[in-house]
């Protein structure tokens, strides 16, 4: 195994997209940020330097960071920023993973421009489970705001209302202008991240299917479709077969709104171009699912399996204990003061019960306020309902756990019910993953093994919905042996 070091230089840019410039945060200089590369069983060893106005902290999204959690990332949960002017070390193994992850500021709304891949190959000698691709590239997606991002936060939260949308939805940071060059004949991997902040988005590409291989850095049952779907937080790798007629097609991507009526459906392009063919070609578009084709992303979600049945070490499938029912949960005062603001009382169940995605709205405000997490004994299994409710309107929401893989082992729509819904539970080869989109009206499960000790975030991938509220942790107790209790930190770790 190889150390790998970089150096992640956080300055102001002048950056310009669609005739719009404006100074963004950069690392060194770049948006989207640099690709990390590694393999697996590889130690990474990235010096974060902050040269720009803001405090910020950088997580390391889908790296499980064992008894590493110092490393993680998310601010005031596991560390305190990181102050302009100083610096941090991110120090971790990539053990037992591979496949493609994302990195992100994690504080704010700073990842809007602080973001990149995260690429795990294979061990050395250790084959793809799927044809080997000629050539990789990485895809990611996110969104763009011709204004200050954290300028038109303070404006919504100071009347009270969700800040404008973005203006334009980025492929490579470009909304209508990167392109790839492919060859006839040729297979080529897409490693997908959508580091959107507040849409889940279709992807297709024109005159060619995409098989998806791989979700959150996990291989997946192989499946040929017309178009992906990926919720924020989420990464999808894809092949594509470039066995179309030479030409030029259009690569496109289009949020998934699960409203009656679509609110957002700008469409962020990038070309597909054939080695060759002359840029005068025009490009054909893609055909992507309707905005609000909730069918569509529900098949979708259904298709994703893990390509090894898990094992009972790995997937902890043999007990169902009691169901949590999460619920909107809030944490105000994390902020300065972390010694007597958290309480571990997060509760196991919905405080009560009603008609989660059905009732009148009055009878879903009673939501709590407060800073309670859950705590969990080392090696115990977690099941997880997550319940979508009708708190303002139905919406879904893709859940995020640091630290963790997880099986989704149902997912449903309307009020999920304890005595009927198990039954129906996928604990064969449920696909794993770190962020899972939990739909309209309906609910997940998820099941885990807490096997690694620390405190993990567990959030809506919104970063919406993450500044309001939805939003709690997880406090893993230490193991009983050596190597399962957390480390000590580093002496670097920034001080509150
Ligand atoms: Cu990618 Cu806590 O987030």
């Amino acid at each position: 195994a190889a150390t790998k070091k970089y150096q992640f230089d956080v300055q102001v840019s002048n950056v310009s997209r669609l005739c719009h410039a404006k100074p963004i945060v950069t690392v060194n200089g770049q948006f989207p940020g640099p690709t990390i590369y590694a393999r697996e069983g590889d130690r990474v060893i990235i010096n974060v330097s902050n040269h720009a106005q803001y405090n910020m902290s950088i997580h390391w999204h889908g790296l499980k960071q064992y008894a590493n959690g110092w490393a993680d990332g998310p601010a005031y949960i596991t560390q305190c920023p990181i102050q302009t002017g100083s610096n941090y070390v991110y120090d971790f193994n990539v053990t037992g993973q591979r496949g493609t992850l994302w990195w992100h500021a994690h504080i704010l709304w700073l990842r809007a421009t602080v973001y990149g891949a995260i690429v795990i190959l294979p061990k050395q000698g250790t084959p793809y489970p799927f044809p080997k691709p000629d050539k990789e590239h990485v895809l990611v997606f996110g969104e763009w705001w011709h204004g200050d991002v954290e300028e038109i936060v303070k404006q919504g939260n100071a009347m009270g209302l969700p800040p404008n949308m973005s203006d334009a939805h980025t492929i490579n940071g470009k909304p209508d202008t990167y392109a790839l060059e492919v060859e006839q004949g040729k297979i080529y991997l897409l490693r997908i991240a959508n580091a959107a902040l507040n849409d889940e988005l279709f992807f297709a590409v024109a005159g060619h299917n995409l098989t998806v291989v791989e979700i959150d850095a996990v291989y997946t049952k192989p499946f040929t479709t017309s178009a992906i779907l990926i919720a924020p937080g989420q990464t999808t790798n894809v092949l594509v077969y470039a066995n179309s007629v030479p030409g030029r097609y259009f690569m496109a991507v289009r949020p998934f709104q699960d409203v009656p009526i679509p609110v957002d459906n700008k469409t962020a392009t990038a070309i597909l171009q054939y080695k060759g063919i002359p840029n005068t070609v025009l490009p054909s578009l893609p055909q992507l699912p309707s905005p609000n084709d909730t069918a569509y992303a529900l098949s979708y979600n259904n298709k994703l399996r893990s390509l090894n049945t898990p094992t009972s070490a790995k997937c902890p499938l043999e007990s169902r204990p009691e169901a949590i029912v999460y619920r909107w949960a809030r944490k105000e005062s994390h902020y300065e003061n972390m010694k007597g603001v958290f309480t571990p009382d997060f509760p196991d169940k919905p405080p009560r019960a009603f008609n989660y995605t059905g009732a009148p709205l009055t009878a879903n405000l009673f939501t709590s306020h407060g800073t309670r997490l859950s705590k969990i004994a080392f090696n115990s299994t977690v099941e997880l309902v997550i319940q979508d409710t009708n708190l303002l309107s139905v919406e879904s929401h893709p859940f995020h756990l640091h630290g963790y893989n997880f099986f989704v082992v149902g997912t449903g729509i309307g009020n999920f019910n304890p005595a009927k819904d198990p039954a129906k539970y996928n604990l064969v080869d449920p696909p794993e993953r770190n962020t899972v989109g939990v739909p309209t009206g309906g609910w997940s499960a998820i099941r885990f093994r807490a096997d690694n000790p620390g405190v993990w975030f567990f959030h809506c991938h919104l970063e919406l919905h993450t500044g309001w509220g939805l939003k709690t942790a997880f406090v893993v107790e230490d193991g009983p042996g050596k190597d399962q209790a957390v480390r000590p930190p580093p002496k670097d770790l920034p001080p509150c």
